[in-house]
């Protein structure tokens, strides 16, 4: 009896607070909206873990087949992604990263100590050469970031010149020696990381400072000048935010053209005990996803400062860093290594979904992080790889690079939660791709619950792809590789209406046919 009582007590906790009986969905075609950068679908790689080593660089030597040292298994499944931008060499370990350790043969470079991530040696045989060829090979955008923590301004100035320099200078002749002759394009350069924590536990004005100081000596050919992101605040932090703007004006003459954010979704919220990748309650769901949309609250807080101090738009708002982040289970703490279920696929989805909403500022941002580390594309066992959710999201994700943001919205979208956190059941996107395609994404939050969605008369037909599970925390691993993956999803409109159901915790990507406008 008791038993049962609790049951009820329990099942009735979680659940869908209002029962209308469909979402209703309008597009706004007539007011689109910003580009959505292609570099919100950015990706960060450190040396951290099994990042880079064995996650993408194994070595010409390897028994992994790959080709000049980059393992075939990971870079194959990446150039479904698109990948627009990557992200290196971190993180904390760019403040701690001199460049020079990492040219010239590999056999005769320095090893070092990688004090953040688990004490363990840097070979650094994954050099500035390899990661820029590694992104030329993979068709994306570079973002470098600058050791501003245990650097020096001439450090970080001739770094900038050995990579983007086609002079005779002795750096770029360097380069050449060690087998580039032309420099690599940059397309983002960053002034140190987490300044006010791993990066010199600094305040943001004596960053501010350092930002001028480091900045005056940063000259590159007109042609390959990169944005330079200065680096900003966390969570709800905007002190970093309006320090910057307000302190840089005319914003040209201290070059300050971006400012970088970071947050990370801990399912409790407590750095002690942050919560599991796997086998979590409900409760943890909900409070996941409710952490994970915060995000829209520190974006409408900053975007506000920006617009007070920059009310021309000049200065980007990037997300560098952001996902989820448990408890490590699985091998050494410092890896940071965790299981990717479809609780983040929603969470990738949800925050996606924000980044396109608010994109006329948010142009990058980076998921931590791209292989086997915290909320990971791919995860590698040695010779073995597997695709996580998040990976599918992405993939599923790729029409809305570059296309142009359509504002939705959502009548009658019911609120999923319990008495201490609520969150909208539906999370939506709409953007028209430069083939004037239109690309719809949904995702249900509720766990339980399929919500019936009515497009009206605005198209016939959606066709597309689903991710979904049978279990909340469903996952794939080296075994059972394909328990969440894509399925075929497509809904026609009857009697005048295209009417369908969201299952419980999904996310659909949908092109849209036959739209009136
Ligand atoms: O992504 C892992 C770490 O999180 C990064 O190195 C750092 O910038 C942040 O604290």
């Amino acid at each position: 009896m008791i038993r049962s009582i609790l049951l009820i007590l329990f099942l009735s906790s979680f659940t869908c607070l209002t029962s209308q009986a469909e979402t209703d969905v309008n597009i706004d075609f007539k007011n689109p909206g910003a580009t959505i950068n292609k570099n919100i679908y950015g990706q960060f790689m450190e040396h951290l873990g099994r990042g880079i080593y064995e996650g993408i660089w194994v070595g010409e030597d390897s028994t992994i087949p790959n080709t000049r040292g980059y393992r075939n298994d990971v870079t194959q499944a990446l150039r479904e992604l698109e990948v627009p931008l990557l992200r290196w060499p971190g993180g904390c370990f760019a403040d701690e990263y001199h460049w020079r350790d990492g040219i010239g043969p590999r056999d005769k470079r320095p090893k070092g100590v990688n004090t953040n991530w688990g004490g363990v040696i840097e070979p650094n045989s994954f050099g500035t050469h390899e990661f820029l060829d590694f992104a030329e090979m993979m068709g994306a955008e570079v973002y470098v970031n600058g050791n501003l923590g245990t650097g020096t301004p001439a450090e970080m100035a001739q770094w900038l010149e050995y990579m983007t320099s086609d002079s005779d200078s002795t750096l770029a002749n360097l380069r050449r020696a060690n087998g580039r002759d032309k420099p690599w394009r940059i397309h983002y350069f960053a002034i140190g990381n987490e300044s006010w924590g791993c990066g010199g536990s600094m305040t943001p004005e004596y960053y501010g400072n350092l930002y001028k100081h480091y900045t005056t000596f940063l000259k590159t050919p007109k042609d390959n000048t990169p944005i330079l992101i200065a680096s900003g605040g966390y969570d709800d932090k905007t002190e970093w935010t309006e320090y910057l703007a307000g302190e840089m004006e005319p914003f040209w003459s201290y070059r300050l053209e971006a400012i970088s954010h970071h947050y990370y979704t801990l399912p409790t919220g407590d750095w002690s005990k942050k919560g599991a990748a796997l086998g979590f309650p409900e409760s943890e769901w909900l409070s996941t996803l409710y952490r994970t949309l915060r995000m829209e609250k520190f974006l409408i807080d900053h975007l506000a400062i920006l617009d007070k101090h920059d009310p021309e738009n000049e200065i980007g708002f990037y997300v560098d860093e952001w996902g989820t982040w448990y408890d490590v289970t699985e091998g050494d703490p410092g890896f940071l290594y965790q299981q990717n279920s479809l609780r983040d696929a929603l969470v990738a989805s949800l925050n996606l979904n924000l980044f396109h909403k608010y994109a006329r500022r948010v142009h990058m941002s980076n998921i931590a992080q791209m292989v086997n580390v915290l909320q990971a594309m791919i995860l590698t066992d040695k010779e073995k790889m597997v695709l996580t959710p998040t990976y599918h999201v992405f993939r599923m994700h790729t029409p809305f690079q570059d296309a142009t943001y359509l504002p939705i919205k959502l009548k009658n979208n019911p609120k999923y939660g319990n008495k201490d956190m609520r969150i909208p059941k539906i999370s939506a996107s709409a953007a028209k791709d430069k083939d004037g395609k239109i690309w719809l994404t949904f995702a249900n939050t509720d766990p339980n619950n399929a919500e019936t969605l009515n497009l009206g008369k605005q198209f016939k037909r959606i066709a597309g792809e689903v991710l979904t599970a049978d279990k909340m925390d469903a996952h794939n691993n080296f075994d059972e590789p394909e328990t969440v993956k894509p399925v075929a999803f497509s809904a026609k409109s009857k009697n005048g209406e295209l009417v369908f159901e969201l299952p419980a915790k999904s996310v659909i990507v949908v092109e849209a046919f036959g739209a009136e406008n």
